[in-house]
């Protein structure tokens, strides 16, 4: 199978996928890592691995919504250029349009530093903080037109403990990405995953 990750900064969940892929030998291979922002630091991780990288900048579309509608097309062929099984979001930080999550219905996944449906959007641990929320943590679920929602594949709780901060909080939500994302990027790859209306089923029972 091959696999498409999209970044737009540090990259450290695409990292995590890279390195699971190859220790764990899954039957797949990282075909791309794809760019919004030409500064983004983990395209160098990837091409120091040997993975082709792209870089689709934002920035040259222009505002608005054909401007978003020009880039997310301009994105699309440079993805289905690496034939892609699956395209996995690792911190892409731009909204999609209905268009292109359409064309990958069922074939795209999402990290989302929150327990989805709570805390869509930015800002997510300040918020949970701010909420008294005693447990806060991070989601993979498929790409549907509405941001940060779709079915939910899997998800990593942590407490939030007393004199936490974004700071804090994010890297122990961090650290449960890092080992939750490759699980759940494998069980794809492995097609372990059916989507069901909402939910998703995990054959061989899987949780
Ligand atoms: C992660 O917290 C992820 O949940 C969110 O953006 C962050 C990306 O970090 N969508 P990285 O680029 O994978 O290091």
């Amino acid at each position: 199978k091959n696999i498409v990750i999209l970044i737009s900064g540090r990259g450290s969940n695409m990292e995590a996928i890279v390195k699971a892929c190859a220790a764990e030998q899954w039957p797949a291979r990282i075909a791309a890592v794809i760019s919004n922002r030409p500064d983004a630091g983990g395209l160098a991780f990837a091409q120091s691995h040997g993975i082709p990288t792209a870089v689709v900048d934002h920035k040259a579309f222009g505002r608005g919504d054909e401007a978003r509608a020009a880039f997310d097309a301009e994105l699309q062929r440079v993805i289905d250029g690496f034939s892609p099984d699956l395209v996995v979001l690792a911190g892409f930080m731009r909204i999609l349009t209905a268009g292109f999550t359409g064309h990958y219905e069922g074939r795209m996944l999402n990290i989302h530093p929150s327990l989805l449906p709570a805390f869509t959007g930015l800002h997510t641990h300040q918020r949970a903080i701010e909420s008294g929320c005693r447990v806060a943590g991070a989601t993979v679920h498929f790409v549907t037109a509405e941001l940060d929602h779709g079915p939910i594949v899997a998800q990593a709780v942590v407490p939030v403990l007393d004199g936490d901060d974004e700071a804090t909080l994010g890297q122990r939500v961090l650290q449960q990405e890092h080992r939750m994302y490759p699980s759940a990027v494998r069980w794809f790859v492995e097609g372990a995953l059916q989507i069901d209306g909402a939910a998703v089923r995990h054959r061989g029972g899987q949780s």
